[in-house]
C-alpha cells in the first residue's frame, strides 16, 4: 500500500503513479494526521511511504505521526521523498529509524525532484512554467523506475547520511520550525469567500474559521496547503506572496 501526505499535490502525483504501476492502493494520510488516528493499516503488499522534504528532513509532524501509526501485514517498507532539489538531507536516515522502530525491513528510499512549493519567503524562488513542465514529465519516468524496483522486491538505494549532516540538520530543524515558521503573517484578502477549504486541508488543524474567515493559530508547519489550495487565491503571507504564483500541481496537469 502506498501511504502519502501531500500539501500541494506533488507527492500525491508520485504516490498515485507508483500505486498504479504496482496495482496497489494510494492512501492519503491527511485526515488521519488531522485526527491523530494511528489505528491499524494492513497491507499484503510492501508499504511505500511518500512525503515531501521540509528543511532537509521529513516534515516533523509527519514523522511524529508515522512513528505511532500501526502497520500490519507485509513487513517491508520503502520511502519516497519529493523535494525542490535532489538533496533529501537526513530524511533517509529518519526513514531507517522509523522502520527499525516498527520492526519492519527498511527497503531504502528514493527522491523525486518536483516543482518548489514554498512561497512564504522572499529568499525562495519558484520554478518557471517551462521548468515545471519538464519536472513533471521527468517525475513520471522517475516514479515508474521506483515502482519497477519495488515490484521486483529490490531495495531502493539509500544514500549514506554522514554524521556531519546529522549534526547540522537535526538540531537546526526544531529551531527553524519554532522560530522561522510564524502563522501571524497569514491573512486573507477581500477575495475570501469563506469556504473553509484552508482549514480542511491544514494537516495540523492550525486554522479555525471564525465569522467565515480563517484564523491561523501557532504553531504552523508552513506546508503551504492553505495558501496554495485556496480556490479564490485569497490567502497571502505578509506582503511576500502578493506577486507570487501560489504553486499547486493541479494548475499544470492536463485535464
Ligand atoms: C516548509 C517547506 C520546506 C521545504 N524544504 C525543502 C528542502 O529542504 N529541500 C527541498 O528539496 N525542498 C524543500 N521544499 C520543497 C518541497 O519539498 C517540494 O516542493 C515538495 O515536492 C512539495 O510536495 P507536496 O506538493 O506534496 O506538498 C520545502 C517546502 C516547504 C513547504
Amino acid at each position: 500500500m502506498v501511504l502519502y501526505f501531500s500539501a500541494t499535490g506533488n507527492t500525491r502525483y508520485i504516490a498515485e503513479i507508483i500505486a498504479k504501476k504496482l496495482h496497489d492502493e494510494a492512501l492519503d494520510l491527511t485526515d488521519r494526521i488531522k485526527r491523530s488516528d494511528h489505528s491499524l493499516i494492513r497491507s499484503k503488499k510492501p508499504f511505500v511511504v511518500c512525503c515531501p522534504i521540509y528543511i532537509c528532513e521529513m516534515p516533523v509532524f509527519f514523522s511524529q505521526f508515522l512513528r505511532k501509526l500501526k502497520l500490519a501485514g507485509n513487513r517491508k517498507i520503502y520511502f519516497v521523498f519529493t523535494g525542490g532539489s535532489s538533496y533529501e538531507g537526513t530524511a533517509g536516515w529518519r526513514a531507517g529509524k522509523i522502520a527499525a522502530r516498527k520492526h519492519m525491513t527498511y527497503m531504502g528510499c528514493a527522491d523525486v525532484v518536483m516543482p518548489r512549493n514554498y512561497v512564504a519567503s522572499s529568499h525562495s524562488f519558484s520554478n518557471d512554467e517551462k521548468e515545471i513542465h519538464f519536472l513533471l514529465e521527468n517525475a513520471v519516468y522517475e516514479s515508474e523506475k521506483i515502482a519497477n524496483t519495488i515490484r521486483y522486491s529490490r531495495k531502493l538505494k539509500a544514500r549514506h547520511v554522514f554524521i556531519a549532516e546529522k549534526a547540522l540538520i537535526l538540531p537546526f530543524v526544531p529551531l527553524w520550525v519554532k522560530y522561522m515558521q510564524p502563522s501571524a503573517p497569514f491573512h486573507t484578502t477581500d477575495k475570501c469567500i469563506g469556504c473553509g477549504k484552508c482549514a480542511e486541508v491544514c494537516p495540523i488543524n492550525n486554522i479555525e474559521i471564525k465569522d467565515k474567515k480563517p484564523v491561523w493559530i501557532a504553531p504552523c508547519a508552513h506546508c503551504m496547503a492553505c495558501i496554495c489550495n485556496c480556490p479564490a487565491e485569497a490567502i497571502e503571507f505578509g506582503d511576500i506572496t502578493q506577486n507570487k504564483v501560489k504553486y499547486n500541481i493541479r494548475k499544470y496537469l492536463k485535464k
